[in-house]
């Protein structure tokens, strides 16, 4: 039971990111529940069906790019002492400094300004890194609309970045969420390979990398033994100029530069579609009995963001029954990357059976997912690059 308190000046609301919990509580103003008025309170009351890496967030506007977030952790109980050491790791973009508020931002992008001096915006439409990015690099595409003055490790800047301490030889679990709103990250350890055991919560078959791209609103796990000395661990703004910082010390010594760029970074990157599902996360293999097309469109040129042609404001839900095995196909049209997101719900990736609530879609190309449809209610369904979701990519995935 968690109650809320809205000093705010505004109205809010608080959604539980990840969380399959029942619908009343999941935080949608205008589909689940009254807002929050500003002066009021409000009680959420559920229960969390699956351990694992959570955020919770409004669901009001862009106040999430204004830091109101916070990390939920589900422990497992089935997994006690499985890690010497537990690290949480939360990416951020960050617009102070800049006289502009996320409500500005969002405004200028409106007008088709790019995003004032600190936004490259777009050029005749298309975003900046995108074709103009290296073609061979899986991660073609632009990963947002705004370049940031700032990317943050835990509320830091890399000039004042937190350490995150245990000992040599020690496991060390990492829990990385991106609670950016228009940010994707490339993230690294210098000289060390991070296991990867869990995305968006659920296990996966554990996986090797030098690097991973975390789209917002994505979660990713991970394992490493952790070597002897000071190591810096980096998040790159994808398709930007800039990166977040810590420093991991396990010995004394001084800290990394704030401008240090391991190695691992430009070695193999992970996506979240290479992982493949733990046996016992992958859903039931059975047929499809309804299928949904979702086009993601839109252009910087009037930051219009669709799904199939539309804005939320006169989208046509998603309409799907209870009992259903429910196939999405994200088919994105535009030269963006977005990271779409299924409330109340894990699907399972087509192709590789990964368990998730948010899967990059990158531009011009398709995933496909799988869901079953066992918690009835209205369920957003939305890009979680917030000035996306907020320009109206956004539908309801309803239950009738
Ligand atoms: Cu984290 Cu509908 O969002
Ligand atoms: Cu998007």
């Amino acid at each position: 039971m968690v109650r809320v308190d809205n000093a705010l000046p505004e109205s809010t609301s608080v959604h539980w990111h990840g969380v399959a919990l029942r619908n009343d509580m999941d935080g949608v103003p205008g589909m689940t529940q009254t807002p929050i008025g500003a002066g009021s309170q409000f009680t959420y009351d559920f229960t969390v069906p699956d351990p694992g890496t959570y955020f919770y967030h409004p669901h009001s506007g862009v106040q999430l790019d204004r830091g109101l977030y916070g990390v939920l952790v589900v422990d497992d109980p089935a997994e006690p002492g499985a890690y010497d050491a537990e690290w949480i790791v939360v990416l951020d973009d960050w617009v102070d400094g800049t006289g502009q508020t996320p409500d500005d931002v969002l405004a200028t992008l409106r007008k088709g300004g790019g995003a004032g001096g600190m936004g490259h915006g777009s050029m005749g439409g298309m975003p900046m890194g995108g074709m103009g990015g290296d073609m061979q690099s899986p991660l073609l595409g632009g990963a947002g609309d705004v370049a940031y003055p700032h990317y943050l490790v835990n509320g830091r800047v890399p000039a004042s970045p937190v350490t995150l301490s245990a000992k040599p030889g020690q496991r060390v679990r990492i829990r990385v969420v991106n609670a950016a709103s228009d940010t994707a990250f490339r993230v690294a350890l210098g000289g060390h390979r991070l296991t990867v055991t869990h995305s968006d919560g659920f296990p996966v078959l554990p996986t090797v990398t030098d690097a991973l791209l975390v789209g917002m609103g994505e979660r990713f796990d991970a394992v490493v033994t952790l070597g002897d000395g000071t190591f810096p661990l980096v998040a790159v703004a994808e398709g930007k100029a800039g990166q977040g910082m810590a420093v991991v010390r396990s010995a004394a010594g001084d800290a990394p530069a704030p401008d240090a760029t391991p190695a691992e970074l430009q070695r193999e990157v992970l996506l979240g579609t290479q992982l493949r599902a733990a046996t016992q996360v992958a859903l039931r293999p059975r047929d499809v009995d309804r299928t949904h097309d979702l086009v993601l469109g839109g252009s910087m040129r009037n930051y219009r963001w669709t799904i199939n042609g539309k804005t939320f404001d006169d989208a046509d839900p998603l309409e799907i029954r209870q009992g259903e095995r429910v196939r999405l196909r994200l088919r994105n049209m535009s030269m963006m990357f977005h990271p779409m997101h299924v409330h109340g719900h894990t699907f399972g990736l087509r192709e590789t059976g990964a368990r998730k609530d948010t899967v990059i879609v990158r531009p011009m190309e398709s995933v496909e997912v799988d869901l079953d449809a066992v918690n009835p209610g209205q369920w957003a369904t939305h890009c979680h690059n917030i000035y996306h979701a907020e320009a109206g990519m956004m539908t309801t995935l309803s239950y009738r």
